[in-house]
């Protein structure tokens, strides 16, 4: 921070006082206001070139590059010259200089000097790198893992690494002037139910028990709003042992944060604005104010999706209330089943898409589930029946056909595909569906769309284990009108949770939290835990909740996923200093690895002599 805010005159003064520096700017730093002044710079060779008897080298830093010129009249720093690879690390001491009319590089910032050097020392030499830095070549994700830490010198990786820590800076302004404290909670702990698998740390002095490494720092956030805190937050890691995705990692960073006494709108305002600040500082971009929000049945029913991407113009339209007598069963059948529904999706000018690709979407909504995907295609709205082409037309009477037509709002030259099955499948085929055709036809538009998606239901009904399982976790409150339904009616009952959306992306999620101990145990009982587990497991916030705990909600982003989203990445892994691969493992270090027998033995573990894998 010194060498950037005020380098020269500092630096200068340090000279004087220390007699030698190893660096007075940052490479990228140097530029015509310099000129005539002498610099020492110090970074990695990125390329050379001889040019008329002269070499020219271009020397990179955290900052950039800068063009260094080396005359065969200063023998030493020549033949020094001469003697450099790609990526050794050198220092220059040397006199800034104008460059010659029409060798300006308007690419770098410093592209309006160079340096004529007087003095270059090798401080070090490098090995040929297993990849270069200079270009943008295709590179394996396991060697550019295994070498992480060359793959960071590539400057659009540095790039992303500087602009989350901008993020991060402008996160934690926000919320220091908003009166958050920022505090720590423990790693070591015990499991907190987020729903995923714990990782697992043995106990040396409690032999046979373990830690868990937090999924979330939810229940001690929620002791420090017992506490009396009022207003925290952390940047935090997480982690939680499940399978990896292009947007999941198994340590993650979130930005955790809980407030007491405050109502869900206010709470949502106080973090919107938080975003909006965000995206304006950071990216100059203004985002709607206020956001929009719809409920989670919405949200399923108009884009199949509780992340629905509003930067595409697509929706689901149901249908089910047409379907109900028609000829064709597969609809007939959807149509009159409570748990299913007939949707449709409008493309529009979508009646060119070839048969083909029609194909490939069939193929593409069958992994969701869906065992098929009805279409027709609207050569003329105007025209009844003839207008229309599809091999479903012979099932549906002339009326259907216009209602359709009427409640799709169809225009001539769209396609309207269709969904006939369980809810669950039509939503998630056609809401796939719905962003693939998106993509493939660019539909999608370009900005920011955020969205909050709320009233969740509290539980969902889990068919495997046979019994109701929270849809956020079991600390999230019920609707305050909807306390009776735990009685009667879980599965009616809706949360206080709301969830944030960007893009199609879901950044961060909380709620309004149960702040009385018996609405805790009666969700813990619904959830099937029985009361020795639940005192087992959560009698520490059962007692702490009897000691005066004040209304309280939150909501934690998930960091990575904020900065893949503002950075235009493609992977979480572009974002993350040293992320694991996709085995969840770290090439890098191969993390995870064996130890020793004497570390198991102090574990009480059985060693490898005795345990057979
Ligand atoms: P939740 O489980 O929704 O809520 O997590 C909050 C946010 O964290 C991000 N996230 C992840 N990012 C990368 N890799 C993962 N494996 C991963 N899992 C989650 C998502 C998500 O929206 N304690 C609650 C929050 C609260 O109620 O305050 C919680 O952890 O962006
Ligand atoms: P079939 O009579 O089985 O040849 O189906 C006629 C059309 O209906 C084909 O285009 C199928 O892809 C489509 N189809 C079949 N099952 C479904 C379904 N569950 N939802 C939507 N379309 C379907």
């Amino acid at each position: 921070m010194i060498l950037k805010n005020n380098h020269s005159r500092l630096l200068e003064e340090l000279n004087k006082i220390f007699g030698k520096i190893m660096r007075s700017h940052y490479c990228g730093d140097v530029n015509e206001t310099l000129n005539r002044q002498t610099v020492t710079v110090s970074g990695w060779m990125h390329r050379r070139r001889h040019h008329g008897g002269v070499i020219f080298i271009d020397l990179r830093d955290r900052e950039g590059l800068v063009q260094i010129v080396c005359n065969p009249e200063d023998a030493e720093s020549f033949a020094v010259a001469e003697a450099v690879r790609s990526e050794y690390v050198l220092q220059i001491r040397g006199v800034v200089a104008l460059r010659p009319k029409g060798s300006y590089n308007s690419s770098l910032k410093s592209g309006d000097i160079e340096i004529i050097a007087k003095h270059l020392k090798i401080l070090n030499i490098s090995k040929i790198l297993p990849f270069p830095v200079t270009e943008q070549k295709e590179v394996s994700e396991n060697i550019r893992l295994r070498y992480r830490y060359i793959d960071l010198r590539r400057p659009e990786m540095l790039q992303k690494l500087r602009f989350r820590s901008h993020i991060t800076r402008q996160l934690r302004n926000f919320l220091d002037n908003n009166n958050f404290l920022d505090i720590e909670t423990p790693i070591l702990t015990k499991a907190t139910p987020e729903g995923a698998r714990d990782y697992l740390v043995p106990s040396r002095t409690c032999p046979g028990n373990f830690f868990a490494l937090p999924q979330s720092p939810q229940m001690f956030k929620q002791l420090l709003m017992i506490s009396g805190v009022d207003r925290y937050y952390q940047i935090v890691r997480c982690f939680r042992d499940e399978d990896l995705r292009a947007d999941r990692q198994p340590e993650f960073t979130q930005l955790d944060i809980e407030t007491s006494f405050l109502h869900e709108d206010q709470f949502m305002t106080l973090m919107e604005t938080m975003i909006r600040d965000l995206f304006f500082n950071i990216l100059e971009e203004h985002l709607p104010d206020p956001f929009p929000r719809i409920s989670y049945v919405e949200a399923l029913s108009r884009f199949g999706s509780d992340k629905p991407d509003l930067r595409i113009d697509l929706e689901l339209v149901e249908v089910g209330d047409l379907m109900k007598m028609v000829d064709f069963k597969i609809f007939s059948t959807s149509a009159n089943d409570n748990e299913s529904r007939v949707a449709v999706l409008r493309v529009p000018d979508g009646a060119n898409i070839s048969r083909r690709k029609i194909d490939e979407y069939t193929i593409y909504v069958n992994t969701y589930g869906a065992k098929g995907l009805a279409h027709i295609k609207v050569h003329d709205s105007g025209a009844g029946r003839k207008g229309l082409q599809s091999s479903i037309l012979k099932f549906l009477s002339n009326d259907t056909l216009a209602a359709i037509i009427k409640r799709t709002k169809a225009q001539t030259g769209d396609i309207l595909f269709f969904g006939a099955d369980k809810v669950n499948i039509v939503n998630d085929a056609l809401g796939a569906l719905r962003v693939k055709i998106g993509l493939d036809l660019n539909l999608v538009q370009h900005g920011w769309r955020p969205i909050w998606i709320i009233d969740f239901p509290l539980f969902k009904w889990d068919e495997q284990s046979n019994r109701w399982k929270s849809l956020h976790h079991p600390f999230t409150a019920p609707d305050e009108h909807d306390i009776d339904l735990l009685n009667t009616d879980p599965g009616k009952c809706l949360s206080r949770a709301y969830d944030i959306v960007i893009n199609g992306i879901e950044i961060g999620g909380g709620s309004i939290r149960i702040h009385t101990s018996d609405v805790q145990s009666k969700v813990f009982e619904i959830l099937g835990i029985s009361k020795e587990n639940a005192e087992d497991k959560f009698g520490f916030l059962l007692e702490a909740l009897q000691f005066g705990c004040p209304p309280h909600g939150g909501l934690a982003f998930g960091l990575d996923r904020l900065t893949m989203l503002m950075t235009g990445s493609s992977s979480i892994r572009d974002v993350i200093a040293f992320p694991k691969a996709q085995s969840a493992s770290c090439p890098l270090t191969n993390a995870p690895s064996n130890v020793s027998d004497s570390q198991l033995k102090d574990l009480r573990y059985p060693t490898t002599t005795t345990l057979k894998i």
